[in-house]
């Protein structure tokens, strides 16, 4: 079997309610499943979750792919529970070993169980939700777009959000400089349509691929057979000169005019605020295909599996950047306090004054996103937040070991990024570089810590009932 939603869903159920819940109670297509899983957040538990009733549609509707960590990890095969360095360590594994497509004839896609055309066309059939209140409508979320480059025929796969523009037509928003972007701005300049297919409901792994982002001409789907440890399988498109995933549960075909742009939004985004309304293109939706017992793969925009979604890939960025100026880097995290992109957690084994700043810049440095990062010394766990507060309460110095810098390019979602400055020369943000490692060229107090023999001999359970 194919790895594929189907797959995950078993993966999640067999693991248990932690991992997997149902709402059987048919759900309005407005806010409702949102507040159920922000609910859900705030009660401490992150499963994915199945709704068997969207009103308005026939479809189910899955939710919470990318809940939590340990989802993250169980997308990537790992046991439940499994830590955050071990899963971090192999997603990089897997990014660096991407495995060839391979191609299915249509007649061995279930994506191709049932085919709309023309007029029959209806996106009115899938549980497209409205997910906040001041969202403009209705938004898929999380469909992975397929283009080609119009320069070199490259396959380009990417995420980005699609506003419900009528029966047939959906918005397209992509960043401008995300790949889909520069293939859209060099289709415009060509004066030549660009064709599109957006694929709803695959395996987290292949999302995963989706999300990635690499070289330009990285064909992401190498980069999912790599994250999900098999080549994925793919089937030429009905209407367009593109592929999608075989076992896919939904697509969506379509062309985009790239000399229009209308507008979109506004949209609830990833820092936790509605960003202002975008400039997007518009796709003509010609032709769905799907399983006859469609799944629909939504993303609650705002929570946080929308920031969690893109972690690993962020932090690879900022651990990279940081080993090739401090080799000694040992963990990086991006904690959700900072959405998961914009706050970096670096430790390091301080051998040379000076090196725990380098490494701040290079984190500050790693993304336009990061904002504020923080270096602490190797006996401080970075993905223990209480930790890395506690080193910048005992081992900063304020005026010494905070750095500001000024006017760096910034995350266009960022609202710290919409200053006037902003009219004139793109986004621009300051960074905080807070260095909270102890001076290795000075004296200083020994950590207080329990002996190390007795910590690993006593066992609570032997001495306490
Ligand atoms: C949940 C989620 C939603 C996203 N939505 C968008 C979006 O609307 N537009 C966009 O350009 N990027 C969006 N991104 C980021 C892109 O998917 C990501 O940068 C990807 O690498 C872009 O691919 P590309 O560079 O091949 O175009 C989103 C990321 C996540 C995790």
């Amino acid at each position: 079997m194919s790895k594929d939603l189907r797959y995950f869903l078993q993966t999640v159920k067999a693991a248990g309610k932690e991992y997997y819940v149902e709402v059987k109670k048919p759900l309005k297509p407005k806010f409702e499943k949102d507040v159920l899983q922000l609910k859900l957040d705030k009660s401490g538990s992150f499963p994915v979750i199945y709704c068997h009733k969207i009103e308005g549609s026939e479809i189910p509707l899955v939710s919470n792919f990318f809940g939590s960590y340990d989802l993250m990890g169980m997308a990537l095969d790992m046991k439940p529970k499994a830590n955050k360095e071990d899963i971090f360590h192999e997603f990089r594994r897997r990014m660096e070993k991407p495995i060839p497509e391979k191609t299915v004839p249509a007649s061995k896609a279930p994506v191709k169980e049932v085919i709309l055309r023309g007029k029959d066309v209806d996106l009115g059939l899938l549980p497209i939700n409205h997910h906040n209140e001041l969202n403009s409508t209705k938004y898929v979320t999380i469909g992975n777009t397929v283009c080609r480059n119009p320069n070199t025929g490259v396959i380009n796969v990417g995420v980005y959000r699609h506003e419900l523009k009528g029966k047939d037509k959906l918005g397209v928003w992509t960043a401008p400089a995300n790949h889909g972007a520069y293939h859209a701005r060099r289709y415009a300049e060509l004066g030549k349509p660009m064709q599109i297919a957006i694929f709803i409901g695959h395996h987290p792994a292949a999302v995963l691929g989706a999300l990635s982002a690499g070289p330009m001409d990285n064909n992401e789907f190498t980069v999912m057979g790599g994250l999900l440890g098999e080549p994925i399988e793919v089937t030429p498109t009905e209407t367009a000169d593109l592929f999608v995933p075989a076992y896919a549960e939904i697509v969506l075909e379509g062309v985009i005019d790239p000399k229009n742009m209308t507008t979109d939004g506004p949209f609830s985004e990833w820092p936790g605020y509605y960003g202002v309304p975008g400039k997007c293109y518009v796709m003509d939706v010609k032709c769905m295909t799907m399983r006859h017992d469609a799944i629909y793969h939504d993303l609650a925009p705002a929570q946080r599996e929308h920031c969690i979604s893109g972690v690993l890939g962020f932090t690879s960025r900022v651990y990279d950047a940081v080993k090739a100026v401090v080799p000694t880097v040992k963990d990086v995290y991006l904690p959700f306090s900072g959405r998961h992109d914009m706050i970096a957690y670096v430790s390091i084994a301080q051998r040379v004054p000076g090196e725990a700043k380098r490494a701040g810049l290079a984190a500050v440095n790693a993304d336009a996103c990061i904002r504020l990062a923080v270096v602490v010394d190797e006996d401080i766990d970075v993905f223990d937040e209480e930790q890395v507060i506690w080193a910048i309460a005992t081992r900063c110095v304020a005026d010494i070991d905070i750095d500001v810098i000024t006017r760096l390019m910034g995350g266009t979602l960022n609202p710290t990024s919409y200053d006037e400055s902003r009219q004139k020369r793109g986004p621009m943000n300051s960074k905080i570089v807070i260095n909270a490692t102890k001076p290795i060229e000075l004296p200083f107090p020994t950590r207080v810590s329990p002996p190390k023999n007795l910590w690993k001999s006593m066992k609570l359970e032997d001495y306490i009932e």
